[in-house]
């Protein structure tokens, strides 16, 4: 991509959530994430043509993006939270210890996607955004027996063309 031109990413992915004020069908713009992935990306030889070794991760979502999103959002009256996802590897879906624990390290939210593309692309320095769409609660344990692959998708279709109309007027306005 980033030899292709691209200098910016628009990711997206469902999460379960695990911040109370979230429900199902909740629009996340990330701010930041937490890598919990057994592997790294950028582990082994680094190649120098696509960005330096230590890489900082001060600003792994474009704050400038965020902002404008945010803008969108109140123009077009979508309800929008900001927050932290957690990545973890999959493919089960937490037990309810694990939502717990998300919460407890400081997330909002937790997939298994996201965190190695944004890895990946900000070390080559393009700009990242990314959305989530909560398409489960793991903070209440009586609901946790009732997530499943359909309910993740139906939640994520539901949340669909505002999700569209978020990015489609990001990419026109920046
Ligand atoms: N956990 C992890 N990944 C997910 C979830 C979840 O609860 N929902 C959608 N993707």
């Amino acid at each position: 991509m980033k030899y292709l031109g691209v200098t910016k990413l628009v990711v997206s992915n469902a999460s379960g959530g695990v911040n109370s004020d979230y429900e199902v069908g909740s629009v996340v713009i990330i701010k930041d994430h937490i890598n919990f992935f057994p592997e790294h990306p950028l582990r082994g030889k680094n190649d120098e043509r696509f960005g330096p070794r230590f890489l900082n991760m001060n600003e792994a979502y474009n704050k400038a993006m965020i902002q404008k999103a945010k803008v969108i959002a109140v123009e077009n009256n979508i309800t929008v939270h900001d927050g932290v996802y957690l990545g973890l590897q999959g493919p089960t879906f937490e037990t309810f210890a694990e939502y717990k624990m998300v919460k407890i390290l400081g997330a909002d939210c937790v997939g298994m996607s996201t965190v190695p593309e944004v890895i990946v692309a900000r070390h080559m320095g393009i700009e990242c955004f990314g959305l989530s769409v909560v398409t489960d609660m793991g903070d209440v344990e009586a609901s946790m027996e009732e997530v499943s692959h359909d309910e993740v998708l139906k939640a994520a279709a539901k949340a669909e063309p505002q999700v569209r109309k978020l990015i489609k007027e990001l990419i026109l306005q920046f």
